[in-house]
């Protein structure tokens, strides 16, 4: 156990809340973003004349060296070290002496691990942003194929009215624009650095904070060193933010499975993203989108975990305030992981038109269009969605589609009918026809596809 601190204590710790107390085994991943911060906080101390520049150097190629060493595997991070900021004290001491045990001057570990984990999850949040426009471009490229691949839009999981696919993965590349820009808003507030809040109180020593967010490409210092300390908004905004991206990745997810399955027919998944039966030797199961949807619950639970934990805690740092990262880390991974995945698995899937095409004008999807129709030749909406109703009702005990029946039967129910009808509520019809902004026609399609280039070329 090599503790941090010695002079005040007289005994040693209990084993098991000394390991119950330390964080080595999670925020070791830190080891990048400490070694960076602690070098910007020794530029800044030397600029201030607080170490030497000669100390400076010393601690910075000390730090690398370690950092070095550990990527190289000889060195290891054992949990024989509190935490990653006590790890890397006490390697840089041993191996530069004296000038190691000035790397600490004006810093608390509460401004530190506050600096190290705002730099990871900022580095996080643009990682975050480059998978969503991944996603956004493979999205707007299946749209840009599939202008007239026709298929059943639904309400209640029931057939409503014919879409295309276009129309249908375009209302996901909305979504994830949405989180892509919620991702820059919070980029925007978190950008702020924490460091030379010292322990709650600032410090005596002259250090220049705008020099340190400065080098650490923040956009300045953050405003009151209590906040600073204790702050992890920042954390909860992102986490909501992932929670969200999640919650559109399972609804794509699901729909996939559906999808997916014997009665749709929809799309086959490519074998790469499915997987098999121990048992049954048919099957080709959608476990991918299966565990994303499964994972969305996790996501949410870790921003609940922390909004928990930190709902009681006084001002300024408390030690509860290290459980965020594990909640941290696994709701950033697994998102992560899951957009990558669900991206790749979109770019192999096929999508199985004829079916999709088949199963639009199987549901009655243009009654609707059917009962316009009648309108258009003068009846009353109402008459017409009882007309058109009583017509759907016929064709389910005949087993057909509206478009099947002879002129002379259509005239039996309204003698507005004319051969002109199967034109009307022709699936190519139904979708050309929605030309108000946002609706499936090809023509407000296209010019959706051209207002996401723009927007993926300005992103780029
Ligand atoms: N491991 C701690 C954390 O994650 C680092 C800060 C420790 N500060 C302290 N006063 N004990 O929050």
């Amino acid at each position: 156990m090599a503790q941090l601190w010695g002079g005040r204590f007289t005994g040693s710790i209990n084993e098991l809340a000394w390991s119950f107390n330390a964080s080595i085994t999670f925020d070791k991943r830190f080891l990048e973003v400490d070694v960076r911060g602690s070098k910007a906080h020794a530029t800044m101390l030397a600029k201030q004349g607080v170490i030497t520049e000669e100390e400076k150097d010393k601690i910075c190629r000390g730090l690398d060296g370690i950092y070095r060493d550990v990527q190289e595997g000889n060195l290891l991070i054992t949990d024989k070290y509190e935490d990653i900021h006590s790890f890397l004290e006490a390697n840089l001491i041993e191996r530069i002496g004296d000038a190691g045990k000035k790397v600490h001057t004006g810093r608390s570990r509460n401004d530190q691990v506050a600096l190290d984990m705002r730099l990871y999850a900022r580095d996080e949040v643009i990682r975050t942003k480059g998978l969503l426009l991944e996603m956004l471009k493979t999205l707007n490229g299946i749209m840009k194929e599939n202008l007239k691949t026709y298929m059943p839009g639904f309400t209640h999981l029931q057939k409503a009215q014919p879409v295309t696919l276009a129309h249908h993965v375009g209302a996901y590349f909305e979504m994830f624009k949405r989180d892509f820009l919620r991702m820059e808003d919070i980029y925007e507030r978190m950008n702020y650095c924490p460091l030379g809040a010292g322990a709650l109180a600032g410090t005596t020593y002259p250090l220049d904070r705008e020099y340190t967010a400065n080098l650490l490409d923040f956009y300045g210092p953050t405003l009151n060193s209590m906040d600073s300390v204790s702050d992890r908004d920042y954390l909860i905004e992102f986490m909501s933010a992932l929670s969200t991206v999640m919650m559109h990745l399972s609804r794509f997810s699901e729909e996939i499975i559906i999808w997916n399955s014997n009665e749709y027919r929809f799309v086959e998944i490519d074998d790469a993203y499915s997987t098999g039966s121990s048992i049954m030797p048919q099957k080709k199961n959608p476990d991918i989108a299966e565990l994303v949807r499964g994972k969305t619950g996790r996501v949410y639970g870790d921003l609940m975990s922390l909004l928990t934990t930190m709902k009681g805690i006084p001002l300024a740092y408390n030690k509860d305030m290290q459980e965020d990262k594990e909640a941290f880390f696994d709701a950033s991974d697994n998102t992560l992981n899951c957009l990558t995945l669900f991206t790749d698995m979109l770019r192999t899937l096929k999508f199985n038109k004829e079916n999709m095409a088949k199963s639009a004008m199987m549901g009655f999807t243009n009654a609707t269009d059917a009962a316009d129709y009648l309108v258009n030749k003068g009846m009353p909406f109402r008459d017409a969605h009882s007309v058109i109703g009583r017509l759907v009702l016929y064709c389910i005990d005949e087993k057909c589609a509206i478009d099947d029946l002879e002129l002379s039967k259509l005239k039996e129910f309204s003698e507005l009918f004319e051969e002109d009808i199967y034109e009307a509520i022709s699936l190519e019809t139904c979708v050309n026809k929605r030309l108000t902004i946002g609706a499936p026609s090809p023509v407000k399609m296209s010019e959706v596809i051209s207002l996401n280039e723009a927007f993926l070329t300005s992103k780029a």
